[in-house]
């Protein structure tokens, strides 16, 4: 799959966004080790906190249909935003040396790993086996 298949899959993504409070919509498409791609939109709430993300959207997808590994995500924003600490803890789960592809609504991007995204992360393997 092409860098710029993904982005575009993401930037269809982002226009099923419900973003009416912050006005800030975002896409992601997921691609798994399987090759299937899972895409993602953010969803808001009138209760504010209760917003998820893009990037978890595509995530809790891919995990309920099985997947386990992730390869890619790429992620659209009208700016070039860069993915929230809390997604690259979850794509971390999954994905520690994944590629994020980080676009704007021009299609511009830039390619960074998920380990560059999130230095000395914490993960499974610091938890004991039992
Ligand atoms: N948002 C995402 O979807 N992904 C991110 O990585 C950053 C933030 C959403 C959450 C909220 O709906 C809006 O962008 C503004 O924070």
């Amino acid at each position: 799959m092409e860098d710029k298949q993904l982005i575009a899959l993401a930037a269809e993504a982002r226009r099923n966004a419900y973003a009416p409070y912050s006005h800030y919509s975002v896409g992601a498409a997921l691609l798994t080790a399987s090759g299937r791609v899972y895409s993602g939109c953010n969803v808001e709430n009138a209760s504010y906190g209760l917003a998820i993300c893009a990037e978890r959207t595509a995530a809790v997808k891919a995990i309920s249909e099985g997947e386990r590994e992730f390869v890619a995500i790429a992620v659209v924003t009208e700016n070039g935003g860069t993915p929230c600490g809390a997604c690259r803890q979850v794509l971390n789960e999954f994905g520690p040396d994944m590629r994020v592809l980080i676009a704007d609504a021009t299609g511009n991007y830039q390619a960074l790993g998920l380990s560059e995204l999130l230095p000395a992360s914490f993960g499974p393997a610091q938890l004991p086996k039992k």
